[in-house]
């Protein structure tokens, strides 16, 4: 329980989609890693259970959060906790910015009910919250920031209604990315949307495009095993080529994932929604000479380490 000298704080991971993303809705497997930065919540006492949601968001943001905060509090008993969120990264750039605030004010209000914050736990609730910020998320977003690791993850429909099946994955070779940001991101709800409503017009074509993505992930996660990151490179650069085969991908994004190679990444893409900008990846094994490079010519990047053994000095 809180108290004022006790406050609970807990964290939520940002993420990257390696590979797999979009297809991942649709059942197929994809890989995904957690970032340094996340989203913070602090929990103090409270009469009720309220959220004080983030300046930093628009209104809309604003509303999407209540709702999903109100969802969840209702399923632990609405404990008497005033949860404050500080996000550290940049909300709606594709970094999981939704899926870090939803683990992160799940494990306070599992605390604030008395309740175990284990992965298991958290991730069941950070759900509940995801579908009002997705709609029809596949959950390898919220997966991810609860685990906090590299993942391999398939969505999985049963009988019982939709869950998620993840596996470790560990790598002999440090697997660092780096994120930079390009133009002006589009909602997740409308890649998301347009590309249902595509696929639901050419179903096979569709289809067989998804499942050469999916085959793609399963030769990677074997790269990403053996520490081959000369063919984990190739594989995101195809997957590449997929997404905007897929209708995903945009002027800005392919503008620096073409920067990205250039630079010597060994693979570059977007990751997470894609549409008119957001965020892209390139696998680097040396990331921060790349990133000082970038952020010269004023691009919003940062480092990430997403397995593997930790490169001395490397504090992403
Ligand atoms: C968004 O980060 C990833 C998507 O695949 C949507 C989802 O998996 O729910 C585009």
């Amino acid at each position: 329980m809180t108290s004022a000298t006790n406050p609970l704080v807990a964290f939520g991971a940002g993420k990257v989609i390696l590979l797999g993303e979009h297809s991942v809705v649709y059942g197929y497997p994809a890989i995904a890693g957690p970032l340094s930065i996340g989203v913070v919540a602090r929990g103090g006492p409270s009469r009720s259970c309220v959220l004080d949601v983030p300046v930093t968001a628009d209104a809309a943001q604003k509303r999407m959060m209540r709702k999903a905060f109100a969802r969840a509090a209702k399923l632990v008993g609405e404990p008497r906790v005033k949860v404050t969120l500080e996000p550290q990264l940049p909300l709606s750039a594709g970094l999981g910015s939704s899926a870090a605030l939803a683990v992160a004010t799940s494990r306070v209000l599992l605390q604030a009910a008395g309740q175990a914050p284990t992965a298991k736990a958290t991730a069941r609730l950070a759900w509940e919250m995801e579908q009002e910020f997705h709609g029809t998320p596949s959950g390898v977003d919220h997966t991810t920031s609860a685990e906090e690791k590299l993942i391999l993850y398939r969505r999985v429909q049963s009988p019982a209604g939709v869950t998620g099946r993840a596996r470790a994955l560990k790598s002999p070779r440090p697997v660092s990315v780096v994120v930079a940001l390009a133009g002006a991101r589009s909602p997740t709800k409308l890649t998301v949307g347009a590309l249902r409503e595509r696929q639901a017009l050419w179903p096979e074509r569709y289809k067989r495009l998804f499942g050469q993505v999916g085959r793609l992930v399963t030769e990677a996660a074997q790269a990403v095993e053996a520490g081959d990151l000369e063919g984990l490179g190739d594989a995101m650069n195809v997957n590449q080529g997929l997404l905007n085969a897929l209708g995903l991908s945009s002027p800005a994004l392919e503008d620096m994932v073409f920067r990205l190679r250039s630079l010597g990444a060994l693979g570059a893409k977007f990751t997470g929604a894609g549409g008119d900008g957001g965020a892209v990846i390139g696998l680097f094994p040396e990331p921060e000479p790349v990133v000082a490079r970038l952020t010269r010519d004023g691009v919003r990047c940062f480092a990430s380490q997403l397995a593997g053994p930790r490169v001395q000095g490397d504090n992403s």
